[in-house]
């Protein structure tokens, strides 16, 4: 017998279905009529299909009814499949039968334009026009790039903990919450510190989910919410890291590329320069970094008494923020990794390099077509008196670390890993111009709602 769920026919599955009769279910997309005939756009979140009322071939009643629809009305429908190669998707239906569950009333997104603070307002419903339905779907595809690739390579998932008592990334921007008797707990603003403990468990392990950063930068780039992966693995070092990055972000371009051909050629994103992301990306130390934002005349941008100061030639030491991005990632049209920062710039966690104490094992990975830093990571310090240093001028309380120091205690080794963020990668290769597109509901400072 067949399962209720397979009572009723898929769009993308429609070629299956040429001189059949099937039953669909969806929303009306768009419906226009002329005489006897109405077309109605069937949306149904795998494709759209056009299907087509014909009057001498039904009922008045259900005719009558076809006219009624509007816009984002809910229906099922009944007809004999068409191949139809003016339609769109390819596919049109007979209509015979037509069922209305929902006949909606003034929905609020016409095909008109409508500003963004309408759209993001209306995110609920936003969801449904053709580019978000999109993007969502490039989203799901790259977050199953990520799972297969990092299954497929021995690597086993752990969940962290989003609930956690002290701070990963920086105090600056914790989100805090009550903890019964136990004070304060907040909110995790990376899953690497757990991650390090289990890869000592079970050697390569990857953690993948949503963090928080109490954000003020109001960018293009930054939500308050956002997912990121993030590989821990026993004996790899920076440049083990390095190499590891690089694959997992080929296998993603590559993978969205072959699978997701219709949903990018509807965002309107030249392929053509994501098909040149293909290993090796290009290296480059923070030093010769610096070097080359001074040969070019990139200034530091600083504000000194509320005044924006360009800062010339850029100082060895500050850290980079988009405009010394951008400039960098002009020249290439692949990804670029910069490592060994200062550590004053980076989090207390890096291990410091052996051939040079002013700067730690790090790496960022710079995605072209200003895409920002899509990765950050690092070899992880396994010196538990450089370690305790690091934390103690950091003013990070001991006390809460000494769980993470018993990693170095008992059976230490090399380690490295680094975390992506989603939404990142996710804009870059949709194309999106902001990242609360690329979220189902994003979370930024001024904004909770829907
Ligand atoms: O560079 P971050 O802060 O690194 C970490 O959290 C490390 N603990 C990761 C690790 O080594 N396991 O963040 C990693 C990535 C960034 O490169 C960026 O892609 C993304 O997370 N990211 C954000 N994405 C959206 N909104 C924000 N506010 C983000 N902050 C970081
Ligand atoms: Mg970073």
């Amino acid at each position: 017998m067949m399962s209720p769920y397979k009572s009723f026919q898929y769009i993308e599955n429609l070629s299956e279905a040429v001189g059949k009769e099937v039953t669909l279910r969806g929303w009306v997309q768009n419906k226009t009529g002329k005489g006897k005939l109405q077309f109605i756009v069937l949306r149904d979140g795998t494709g759209i299909c056009q299907c087509v009322v014909f009057k001498p071939n039904t009922s008045e009643e259900l005719f009558n009814d076809a006219k009624s629809l509007t816009q984002e009305s809910s229906i099922e429908v009944k007809g004999v499949v068409r191949a139809e190669e003016r339609a769109p998707g390819g596919f049109e239906i007979d209509v015979t039968d037509l069922k209305i569950y929902c006949l909606t009333k003034d929905y609020p997104i016409t095909p008109k334009e409508h500003g963004d603070a309408f759209l993001i307002e209306h995110r609920h419903l936003w969801l449904r026009s053709s580019r978000q339905h999109a993007i969502m779907r490039v989203r799901a595809a790259i977050v199953k790039a990520i799972r297969d690739f990092f299954d497929g390579n021995g690597f086993k998932l752990m969940d962290s903990p989003i609930l956690t008592p002290s701070a990963c990334e920086g105090t600056s921007t914790l989100f805090e919450t009550k903890y019964f008797d136990l004070g304060n707990a907040y909110l995790s603003q990376s899953g690497q510190l757990y991650a390090e403990a289990t890869a000592m468990s079970l050697g390569k392990v990857y953690t993948f989910g949503p963090v928080f950063r109490a954000e003020h930068s109001k960018t293009r780039k930054h939500l308050t919410e956002f997912w990121m992966v993030e590989p821990e693995m026993a004996f790899f070092d920076i440049n083990d890291d390095m190499d590891l990055a690089e694959d997992l972000v080929e296998y993603i371009v590559q993978y969205t590329l072959k699978n997701c051909q219709q949903e990018l050629k509807l965002l309107e994103r030249d392929t053509t320069k994501l098909e040149k992301v293909r290993r090796p990306f290009h290296r480059m130390s923070y030093s010769d970094a610096v070097d080359w934002l001074v040969e070019n005349k990139i200034p530091l941008k600083k504000k000194i008494d509320g005044k924006d100061v360009d800062v010339l030639p850029f100082p060895w030491g500050e850290d980079f923020g988009t405009v010394q991005e951008e400039a960098i990632m002009e020249q290439f049209d692949k990804p670029c990794i910069i490592h060994r920062y200062p550590s004053e710039v980076k989090a207390f966690y890096m291990k410091r390099d052996p051939n040079d104490s002013r700067v730690v094992l790090a790496m960022d990975m710079l995605g072209p077509e200003k895409a920002g830093e899509i990765i950050g990571g690092s070899q992880r310090e396994d010196d538990i008196e450089l370690l305790t240093q690091r934390i103690h001028n950091e003013n990070l309380p001991l006390e809460d670390f000494q769980w993470y120091l018993d990693l170095r205690r008992f059976g230490s080794v090399p380690h490295s890993g680094f975390g992506l963020g989603l939404e990142r990668v996710v804009k870059w290769i949709t194309g999106a111009a902001h990242i609360r597109e690329v979220i189902p509901f994003p979370r930024m400072i001024y904004r909770i709602v829907p």
